[in-house]
């Protein structure tokens, strides 16, 4: 997504001025070109030097310097950017911003541009507090500029507290949002992902491969398109990426979290992987190892999507459909019999594909039976080529009205 975007990372006088070498890193492996202006007091934290090294680029510092080193920097650097960071952002810069001061190179070009801008502060907690510094916040807020929290934690001066640079790998996230049209803005989506868990007893259940990977990377992508999504996610190790979610264990547990939510949302994905059965009856203690072979009775749990197919209204359902065999064929069914709009199938033998990897290798299919069959990717394009398939069926439905 950040293949060649053009980032201006501006770099204030804050002990996390360090991190901003991580950062540039970060956006370089992502592909985006970054130029970096560093305040007077940044170069006291971290030098040109480095963030040149790391940005492949010249590193603007002074306002005033002959032409031929740079030309009306704050200009040129505003229409280069695709985007502007602010990290770390100290509370001086933010003052200066919210006051429409202009006094070095930094202040000036954030003045003279009118770019998607990102700020992330980063100072002592008790600096953040500070109601003029709260006041600038909501200032910058309300202008447009996107302005991360601060996190929680340990902080240079030996204090706990929040005032801390957001993680690096946030902070790219959130450049991606600030990059990506909001397509999807105003629409409500419910998604599940992950596996369920079905108890044997207190220390033992019945899962399967589902790492979540798909389902968490259809939320990510929703989120940065601007959605309102709610996540609904079995266990998983996977870092959240919205504000939205209710964690739940079991295939009833989902059940019972989708019945409740889905009449809100206009669009369903289902991408968790549920458990067709659960045992019977969960032992209340632990199984003890006294029998040569035992035997496990299983019964069905509900199948969610067909119960939200049953009642979807004009809502568009979305479901996935993993395969061994007999993909298109088996998929068609499925999508049929639960009533969904599009399903998304892959084989599982198939290289790449399926549980774990981060990537993917999908066909697409709609009511009417056509199978569109895409490469293979990585599971945030998979995830944003869905949702380019749900954004068309949207704009079918919305002409049908
Ligand atoms: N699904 C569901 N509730 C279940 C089982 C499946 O909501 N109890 C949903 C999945 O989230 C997925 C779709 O149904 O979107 C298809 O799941 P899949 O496991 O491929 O199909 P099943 O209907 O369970 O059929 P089978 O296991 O026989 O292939």
């Amino acid at each position: 997504m950040l293949t060649n975007k053009k980032i201006v990372l501006g770099v204030t006088g804050g002990i996390a001025a360090y991190k901003a070498a991580e950062l540039v890193r970060a956006l370089i492996k992502k592909g985006a070109q970054v130029k970096v202006v560093m305040t007077k007091n940044a170069k006291e934290f971290i030098t040109p030097l480095t963030m040149q090294t790391l940005s492949k680029n010249q590193v603007y510092t002074d306002m005033f310097v002959p032409s031929e080193q740079y030309d009306m920097a704050h200009i040129t650097l505003a229409d280069f950017a695709d985007a502007f960071v602010i990290a770390p952002a100290t509370a001086n810069i933010i003052g200066k911003i919210a006051s429409g001061i202009g006094d070095d190179l930094l202040s000036t070009t954030i003045m003279a541009q009118g770019k998607p801008t990102l700020v992330c502060p980063a100072m002592n907690d008790k600096m953040l507090a500070n109601p003029v510094v709260q006041e600038n916040i909501k200032k910058l807020k309300k202008l447009g500029y996107v302005v991360m929290e601060s996190v929680e934690g340990e902080l240079a001066c030996q204090t706990k507290g929040k005032g801390r640079l957001p993680e690096i790998e946030d902070i790219v996230e959130e450049i991606e949002t600030l990059l990506t049209a909001k397509d999807f803005k105003g629409s409500k989506i419910l998604i599940t992902a992950g596996p369920t868990e079905e108890p044997l007893d207190p220390v033992r259940f019945i899962t399967n491969l589902s790492s979540g990977k798909m389902g968490y990377a259809l939320a990510a992508a929703a989120r940065r398109r601007g959605a309102d999504v709610t996540l609904i996610s079995g266990p998983t190790n996977l870092p959240v990426p919205v504000d939205k979610i209710i964690k739940v264990r079991t295939a009833k547990e989902m059940h019972k979290a989708v019945m409740d939510h889905y009449r809100k949302a206009a669009i369903i994905i289902k991408a968790a992987a549920v458990a067709d059965y659960c045992p019977t009856k969960a032992a209340t203690e632990k199984i003890k190892k006294e029998k040569k072979t035992i035997s496990l009775e299983l019964k069905n749990n509900p199948d969610i999507i067909a119960d939200v197919g049953k009642n979807k209204g004009r809502r568009l359902l979305v479901g996935f459909a993993m395969e061994t065999q007999n993909l298109l064929a088996n998929a068609r069914e499925k999508l049929k019999k639960k009533n969904m709009d599009l399903i998304v199938a892959n084989n599982l033998r198939e290289d790449g594909a399926g549980f774990r990897t981060d990537t993917n290798v999908i066909t697409i299919i709609d009511r009417s039976g056509k199978a569109e069959p895409l490469k293979k990717m990585t599971k945030m394009e998979a995830a944003d080529a869905i949702l380019d398939r749900v954004k068309l069926l949207m704009k079918k439905s919305a002409t049908k009205k």
